[in-house]
């Protein structure tokens, strides 16, 4: 089953939007196979958005992902990586969609709520950045055999 890493970054831990976000995934027949909070060290910021780093904005994020605990996920289920970008919307909230929860709960770029990975490669590699192997649960969901 494809995977994608998900973060609420520290603007959405601070607003209590964490349950909300997990719900979202959940109720659309997402699985939840990891999850914890974690206030992430220099070194992996800096690795999860190395393309980024030599971006102007780049030291603002830093400052902001850093500023306070982010609560880290791993999702699964079919074509979880595209669906979960389409239902985060655009990466500017002042564009996007109403119904996505960057349209319905953010206002600035700057603090935007949430990540997600933008290709299955990129969830791989995320996922490897943050979680150990040992921390993604197995277990079967009771409705798969209705969302599937
Ligand atoms: S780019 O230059 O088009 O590749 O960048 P983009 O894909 O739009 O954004 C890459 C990540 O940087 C975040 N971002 C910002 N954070 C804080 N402040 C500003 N101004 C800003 N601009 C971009 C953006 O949300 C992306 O992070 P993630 O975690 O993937 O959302």
């Amino acid at each position: 089953m494809e995977q994608t890493f998900l973060m609420v970054k520290p603007d959405g831990v601070q607003r209590g939007l964490v349950g909300e976000i997990i719900s979202r995934f959940e109720r659309r027949g997402f699985k939840l196979v990891a999850a914890k909070f974690e206030r992430l060290p220099d070194a992996r910021v800096m690795e999860h958005y190395a393309e980024h780093v030599q971006k102007p904005f780049f030291p603002g994020l830093k400052a902001y992902i850093t500023s306070g605990p982010c609560f880290l996920m791993v999702f699964a289920g079919k074509n979880i990586v595209k669906i979960s970008r389409d239902m985060i919307g655009a990466t500017n909230p002042a564009g996007a969609a109403p119904g996505t929860i960057r349209g319905d709960l953010a206002l600035e770029i700057g603090m935007n709520v949430i990540h997600g990975s933008d290709s299955v490669e990129t969830a791989a590699r995320e996922i490897g950045i943050h979680f150990k192997p040992e921390e993604l649960a197995s277990y079967t969901r009771i409705d798969e055999q209705y969302l599937y």
